[in-house]
């Protein structure tokens, strides 16, 4: 059982010498073991197949981090059979049980917790402290759902008719597939898996091929705690095959996805179609994409401002779905925090996250092509302060600088679009009511921030900032499990609250039970 309430996860302090040589230690450990091949996992069975999907250092592509199985069509079917098999347990085995196996998996992670952040630096990039949030919030999330599958457990109704005992039982769903980003690759994944199985659901995870290699990790750790074959089945594979073909099956009762509005999209569509022999409607999760603001009042605390607006945009170069894409400033303030934040900018260091540089580069080529064009686009939408190019390196690793443009009308497509990069727009507002309208104008509602000390700005925010985590004098990044649930309105996606009290309430169906006394 719980050891004592929930409390976050401390991250590590790299400025202290034995932790930073830990990290550097740990990095040399995993740096041996880079390019090993993973099987799917497949009610327990081990499973190789022609296709292989290669996972690369977006610092240095040459460099093959894991090579994995590609799941394809034609295992869709085993893959349903395993979990289902596997359901008709796992369903049945105790609250307690099933928490203790994510309580195991924290503790393996706490006590390997530098080898963790290396994988995840070598994966997708991300430096020293980014890598270790991700982290610590993968064992916040088995920590927290622990706790909450027995809150879930020992529920009652609110009101006790008399003559009778009334129950509430939250009962598992049954199968449902998993479809993690690769921007929070650990954390999101586990977070979204634990949720499921902790609650007795068993689960496809079907992870993002730029980053199987850490889900594959966490599923060793998932089997060293205990976990019976088929409760969590390992498939990479391609979207577009095999993920759609197993929102499609019949017998997929849920599917919990994070990842860009239009594949949320598509799932949600394709969900909704009752396939022959279907017997319930698909309940879907979905966690898109954003198009995060930060108002800067005309009060603010110009220094906390400048520095919350950075972080939160370049924070793992801006791929978040949390970052700050728009800043938008009260008009007395405006042409001072331009140039705060031009020279705030300027001073990044961008280079291998490895060697733990303020930035790394973006995850793949794609994504490099695609940020490239929406800077291309910024550069007729806005004045261009800082950054803009590509950034070439001996290893052609996916850099880009830090690029901010200014003057940015709030319809442009710069400040409209997701770009999922470390691009920032910043844009001028005539008043504070200006400001509100402009940070609502998007099809988004994911964070936002504020930074103003007027507690009426506030009690303004409160009611009509239209987002699901708002923030008051920090960064819109860096939702803590517990504190901060996590989840977004509009094309943000379905609200889910992510470590808070209501996320475990997705993955269960409650059954009134009444015994007359
Ligand atoms: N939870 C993350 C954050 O708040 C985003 O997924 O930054």
């Amino acid at each position: 059982s719980p050891k004592g309430p929930f409390r976050n996860e401390p991250f590590t302090n790299f400025h202290d010498h034995a932790n930073a040589h830990a990290m550097k230690e740990a990095l040399v450990r995993v740096g041996d073991m880079l390019g090993h091949e993973y099987e799917l996992v497949i009610g327990g069975e081990r499973l190789r197949t022609a296709e292989k999907i290669r996972s690369v250092n977006p610092a240095r592509p040459a460099q093959v981090v894991g090579v994995h199985q590609k799941a394809g069509a034609e295992h869709v079917e085993q893959t349903m059979q395993a979990a289902l098999a596997a359901f008709e347990h796992w369903q049945y085995v105790a609250a307690e049980e099933r928490a203790a196996l994510l309580l195991k998996a924290a503790e393996i992670i706490r006590e390997r917790k530098f080898e963790f952040c290396a994988w995840l630096t070598y994966e997708v990039g991300k430096n020293w402290a980014e890598a270790d949030a991700d982290v610590a919030e993968t064992i916040d999330f088995l920590e927290f759902y622990a706790r909450e599958a027995l809150r879930l457990a020992a529920a009652t109704t609110p009101i006790q008719y008399p003559g009778e005992k009334n129950e509430l039982l939250y009962l598992p769903l049954g199968v449902g597939a998993v479809i993690p980003p690769w921007n929070f690759p650990f954390a999101i994944m586990a977070g979204m898996t634990a949720a499921a199985i902790v609650t007795g659901n068993t689960v496809v995870l079907k992870p993002s091929s730029d980053s199987p290699t850490i889900a594959a990790r966490f599923v060793d750790v998932l089997e060293e705690a205990g976990m019976p074959p088929g409760v969590v089945n390992f498939c990479p594979g391609s979207g577009a095959t095999f993920g759609n073909a197993v929102v499609e099956h019949p017998k997929t009762r849920f599917i919990a996805f994070t990842g860009s509005k239009q594949v949320g999209l598509e799932i949600h569509e394709r969900a909704a179609k009752t396939q022959p022999g279907q017997i319930w409607i698909k309940r879907t999760v979905l966690e898109m994409g954003g198009k995060d603001a930060i108002i800067v009042s005309a009060d603010a605390d110009l220094d906390q401002a400048v520095e919350g607006v950075v972080s939160s945009a370049f924070g793992f170069s801006g791929q978040k779905c949390s970052a700050c894409s728009r800043a938008i400033v009260e008009e007395p303030l405006y042409d001072v925090f331009v140039e705060r934040v031009r020279e705030r900018v300027a001073a990044i260091k961008v280079g291998d996250p490895v060697e733990n540089f303020g930035m790394g580069p973006v995850v793949n080529r794609g994504a490099l092509e695609t940020i490239l064009g929406y800077i291309d686009t910024g550069k007729r939408e806005g004045r261009l302060i800082a950054g803009g190019k590509k950034i070439e390196t001996a290893e052609h690793g996916y850099y880009i600088e830090p690029t901010v443009f200014a003057d940015v009308d709030p319809q442009a497509r710069i400040s409209q679009e997701e770009i999922f990069g470390p691009v920032l727009a910043i844009s001028k507002a005539r008043d504070f009511d200006h400001a509100l309208e402009i940070v609502n104008g998007t099809e988004y509602g994911l964070t936002g921030a504020l930074y103003t000390a007027d507690a009426e700005k506030q009690r303004q925010a409160r009611l009509k900032y239209h987002v699901g985590n708002l923030y008051f004098n920090r960064k819109c990044t860096g939702a803590m499990v517990g504190a901060h649930p996590f989840g977004g309105f509009n094309m943000s996606g379905t609200d889910s609250k992510a470590g808070g009290p209501d996320y475990l309430l997705l993955f269960t169906q409650a059954k009134s039970v009444a015994t007359r006394l």
